[in-house]
């Protein structure tokens, strides 16, 4: 059955923006209801959202319709999440006070569902102590507060008080909607590539992404852990509710993990880690001479088989291999040499798979046992692997929610 997400739109600016969080979430499949404030109406119009949700927008409490069932109440039982967004002064004040005077404060005195608030005003509106003190009460009130950014604001200030970005408030509303097996769980995981300088011009790296343990990092999130993502340099968006620790080099990964490694449940290792980095880092610009150029490099250190060696006994260690040859024979190896729980290996060459796409096809392999699973989207595996680790983890008596 359909999920049914319920928006409560007020007068701000920022409402024409969720028009597109709107589409958005309808193209994920959610059965999303609208109910709009009488301002917001000033903004964008009902009908926009009536076209992209293919349902009644409301606005009126008392308005007639041939079903006699109090809509009020009904969007509030049928709501398995509400957000409020954009959250006006206004509407944060009337929540925090219990008042319900329109359709939507109504609506939101009547559901039992988590609630999540994206306020969006004027910087001194929103800094104001009054609003400041309402926000703090829907705080203790369970109710979530997606916080706003800083930036150049509609009514031409700059400060604090924009909408929180689109990717944000997707992502909340899927946290909120998810199981949470992970909850009380801290997982550590790496993502991208590393960057080995060799000079202030140029450097040696490899084509990763970030985009597995970007999702995985969102997933892990959404499944209730507290999640530390340490990232290599990469150009996506931080995944909302993810503590990001941003490094360059294998040598700053090693010593961002090693701070992180003990107090974690699960370390999962996705980057793709430079295995080399120039012996010498010229301070100048290397000049052009001779026909060929030899760069002497030296190894790393294995940031996985350090993990593996400290690895304590409740933590589950999660590495992955790439490889273009003997996939199973190598990744079996890799898996071993390295003391992991399980160990996600992928094939560069095979159709769906490789660093830029969004999907991959892997073998999970563990001690005993491997599976190969079919293409799947990177947002799906993720998912997947997060399911295989926390079978781990029972298997080992590790208590899981
Ligand atoms: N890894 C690591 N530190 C390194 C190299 C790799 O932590 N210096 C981790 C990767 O994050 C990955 C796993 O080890 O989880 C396997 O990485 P991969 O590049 O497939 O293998 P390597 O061990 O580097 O071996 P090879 O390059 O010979 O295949």
């Amino acid at each position: 059955m359909k999920k049914h997400i319920l928006i409560g739109i007020t007068g701000s600016i920022a409402a024409f923006k969720i028009a597109q969080l709107v589409s958005d979430l309808v193209k994920l499949d959610y059965h999303v209801d609208v109910i709009m404030t009488k301002n917001a109406t000033q903004f964008i119009a009902p009908m926009t959202f009536e076209t992209l949700t293919k349902h009644k927008v409301y606005v009126d409490t008392f308005e007639r319709e041939e079903t006699f069932d109090v809509k009020h109440i009904s969007l509030a039982k049928q709501a398995d999440v509400v957000l409020v967004a954009p959250a006006s002064a206004n509407v944060i004040a009337k929540m925090a006070h219990g008042l319900a005077d329109d359709m939507l404060t109504s609506t939101l005195l009547a559901c039992t569902c988590p609630i999540l608030v994206a306020p969006a005003m004027n910087v001194h509106m929103y800094e104001n102590p009054v609003t400041q003190r309402n926000i703090t009460l829907l705080k203790e009130l369970k109710i979530q507060i997606i916080e706003p950014t800083t930036g150049r604001l509609a009514c031409g200030d700059q400060g604090n008080g924009k909408l929180a970005p689109l990717p944000d408030l997707l992502q909340a509303i899927e946290i909120a909607l998810s199981d949470k097996p992970l909850l009380g769980k801290k997982v550590l995981i790496s993502a991208g590539p590393t960057i080995e300088s060799i000079d202030p011009v140029r450097f040696i790296s490899n084509h990763s992404s970030g985009k597995m343990g970007y999702h995985l990092a969102q997933q892990a999130k959404a499944m209730g852990a507290d999640v530390t993502l340490v990232s290599g340099p990469v150009s996506l968006e931080a995944p909302y509710g993810v503590h990001i620790i941003d490094v360059t080099s294998a040598l700053d990964m090693f010593e961002a993990i090693k701070k992180q490694a003990p107090q974690q449940d699960i370390i999962i290792k996705a980057a793709a880690v430079g295995d080399y980095r120039p012996t010498i880092y010229t301070t100048e610009k290397i000049k052009k001479k001779g026909e060929t150029l030899s760069i002497e490099c030296t190894q790393n250190p294995d940031i996985l088989a350090y993990l593996g060696e400290h690895k304590k006994d409740h933590q589950i260690l999660c590495g992955f291999a790439m490889e273009t040859e003997n996939l199973l024979e190598h990744a079996t190896q890799k898996l071993k040499d390295k003391h992991c729980d399980l160990l996600i290996a992928n094939n560069l060459f095979e159709e769906g798979a490789g660093f830029l796409k969004d999907t991959n096809v892997v073998t999970i392999i563990k001690k005993d046992s491997y599976q190969k699973l079919p293409m799947l989207s990177k947002k799906e595996l993720s998912r997947s692997i997060l399911y295989e680790i926390i079978a781990l983890m029972e298997e080992k008596n590790v208590s899981c929610h």
